[in-house]
């Protein structure tokens, strides 16, 4: 995509996004055993398309357009309220899914916790979260 389209795309889509995201109600301090949770659920629901530290995306995800970036960069751009509410509404016109049937309030605090903490996370850390061998592992989206 033409990067004065990918801007405007960009620009449009954040100032939407953080217009409806004001009333998430995160809270600044999230214990760390919530930030743990959402490791979990980020695993389960969405590493197989953004990858984490320490672990790809899945093959498969490499080829949708707009490729779903690697958050571990992205995660820094966001506001809380604006990275629950993608997570809940998903992106239109994107193979960004929603989560909000699938994931309750609670659950997406939790993640949205877990995200803002990519940007500083080695790999020893995200695997010792999800309790997993991260390291050299790919996620493959079919566990
Ligand atoms: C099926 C693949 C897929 C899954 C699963 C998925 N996403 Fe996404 N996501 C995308 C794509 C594609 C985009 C890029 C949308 C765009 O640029 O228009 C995206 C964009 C995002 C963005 C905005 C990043 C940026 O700067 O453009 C955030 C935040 C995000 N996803 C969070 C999540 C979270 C949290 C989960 C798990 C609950 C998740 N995603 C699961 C495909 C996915």
């Amino acid at each position: 995509m033409a990067d004065a389209v990918r801007w405007t795309l960009d620009t449009t889509m954040h100032r939407s996004v953080a217009r409806r995201a004001e009333d998430a109600g995160l809270s600044e301090t999230v214990p760390q055993q919530v930030i743990a949770e959402g490791a979990r659920h980020y695993t389960e629901s969405c590493a197989h398309c953004h990858g984490g530290p320490g672990m790809d995306a899945a093959q498969w995800s490499r080829g949708m357009r707009p490729e779903p970036p690697h958050l571990t960069e992205a995660a820094a751009e966001w506001e809380p309220a604006e990275i629950y509410w993608i997570a809940e509404n998903g992106i239109k016109m994107s193979g960004m899914p929603a989560f909000g049937t699938l994931h309750g309030p609670e659950e997406l605090r939790a993640i949205t916790a877990f995200v803002l903490q990519l940007p500083g996370l080695s790999p020893e850390d995200y695997a010792a979260m999800t309790g997993e061998g991260a390291q050299g592992r790919t996620n493959t989206g079919s566990e």
